[in-house]
């Protein structure tokens, strides 16, 4: 069993003593407020949340958990902390950081005087890069010791919902922690051992992300969910049955299809609908400014791209796929088309392998180019043989993969690639190779 010492009495921190303790850990609770520390020690729950008081009640008669304000006692009398304050906005929006910095200043000053390794692990929710530019510098200036080796360090982001944070605390949707040390890791290994969860161990600075990551796909499904809710209800209908009607496929809408990070959306479809119930809600004087956003967002992708190939100086561009997606020759609102139109209208020259858009023209389909209406002189600028194109280039830009191509664009070495699909899930944008989102 561990001996942690948390330090904030709030709803994250309150909890995660409570259960700690609960399951057989020496806990003991920091904070600067003297009325937590006091009903902690009373066995009172200081804030209201369900099952909690009979659980702190429980766990403080046991001699599990107790609560202090001194961070040395607390600190020797334990192997690992949990930071746990609050990070409130700053005026500009930034993630307010004082409390996290004045607790790993103090944490610092005690591990200083500690000969026992100690290992610091945040969870209060912070910004990518948080941990290494600002708690480790400030642990280390105050401790005079080297993070990493002379003490530990750790993010563990909490993803408990209030009202449910006992049941979530056991039963949780997502583990995932990063660690600068091997001490730290095995802690946060240990702890979570038991629970019927995957666990994802991962670097500081994705674990960081992954907490963002999920709060804000919250904020997006309920903002999502009432803007349809809205435009439903100007329509007449009852929002709440569509929405439940859409969660009902757990094959496509409630699934991880559509959310790998790469290119923008086209197609025959997502464009032109979304189009459409904007403009639906715009007569029905409906405001709609999520699918204005979505818009938005997939032309600056788009723009994002362009941008990516025009730092390459390239003159000469060849297209590893032209059609809206890998497996058929239709161009209608491809974004790969209107990517390559861009370059064309600025004097790029343009070559295509597309072996579906290529298949269509040899076998003299009427439908041949189907939905191109912005590559010019489409047909000649298509080359059915890959290698001939990238020797020909000065820069390749992958929209679509094809099975038999990958082994052939994952060798290429002597040119600038700007892969907006990702041909290999190791690689990562360095030197001459360029992920949209990686
Ligand atoms: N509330 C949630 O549901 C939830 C869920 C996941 C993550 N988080 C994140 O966890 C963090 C804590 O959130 P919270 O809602 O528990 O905050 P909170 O405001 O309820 O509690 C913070 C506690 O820290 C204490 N504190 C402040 N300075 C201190 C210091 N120097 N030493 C010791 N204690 C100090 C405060 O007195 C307070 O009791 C935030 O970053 C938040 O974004 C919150």
């Amino acid at each position: 069993m561990a001996r942690i010492s948390i330090f904030g009495i709030g709803y994250v921190g309150v909890v995660a003593a409570a259960c700690l303790a609960k399951d057989g850990h020496d806990v003991i609770a920091v904070d600067v407020d003297a009325g937590k520390i006091d009903a902690i020690n009373e066995g009172l729950s200081p804030i209201v949340e369900n099952g909690l008081d009979d659980l702190v009640k429980e766990v403080v008669a046991a001699g599990k958990l107790s609560a202090t304000d001194d961070v040395e006692y607390a600190i020797n009398n334990t192997s690992a902390s949990f930071v746990c304050v609050g990070t409130p906005s700053a005026p500009d929006g930034s993630v307010g950081l004082k409390y996290v910095e004045l607790v790993c200043q103090n944490i610092g000053a005690a591990v200083a005087k500690k000969d026992d390794f100690h290992s610091v692990i945040i969870r209060s929710t912070i910004v990518p890069g948080s941990c290494e530019g600002t708690c480790i510098p400030v642990l280390e200036a105050a401790s005079g010791k080297k993070a990493g080796a002379e003490f530990g360090v750790g993010y563990y982001p909490e993803f408990l919902r209030e009202s449910t944070a006992i049941e979530d605390y056991y039963d949780p949707g997502l583990i995932a922690f990063g660690a600068l040390d091997d001490a730290t890791r095995d802690i946060l290994t240990d702890l979570n051992k038991n629970l019927n969860c995957q666990i994802h161990t991962v670097d500081l600075r994705t674990a960081e992300m992954v907490k963002y990551t999920s709060n804000i796909w919250r904020a997006i499904k309920v903002t999502f969910a009432n803007e349809i809710g809205n435009i439903a209800k100007s329509c007449g209908l009852d929002g709440q049955s569509v929405m439940e009607i859409l969660c009902s496929d757990h094959k496509v809408n409630m699934s991880p299809y559509f959310m790998r990070p790469g290119f923008a959306f086209g197609g025959s479809c997502l464009p032109k609908d979304v189009r459409a119930l904007r403009h639906l809600a715009a007569v029905n004087n409906t405001p709609a400014p999520l699918l204005h956003a979505v818009l938005e967002a997939n032309e600056a992708q788009i723009g994002k791209a362009e941008a990516m190939i025009n730092s390459s100086k390239a003159t000469k561009v060849g297209f590893v796929g032209i059609s809206f997606k890998p497996g058929t020759d239709d161009m209608r609102e491809s974004p790969l088309a209107e990517l390559a139109a861009r370059l064309i209208k600025t004097g790029v020259v343009v070559e295509i392998y597309d072996p579906f858009v290529h298949e269509a023209y040899a076998n003299e389909n009427s439908t041949a180019g189907r939905g191109n209406d912005v590559v010019p002189d489409l047909k000649d600028r298509l080359n059915p043989d890959l290698s001939s194109m990238i020797e020909g280039s000065d820069a390749i830009v992958v929209g679509n993969i094809y099975k038999d191509t990958l082994e052939e664009l994952v060798a290429v070495n002597d040119k600038p690639m700007i892969d907006l699909t990702r041909i290999s899930r190791t690689r990562v944008s360095g030197d001459d190779y360029h992920g949209i989102c990686w």
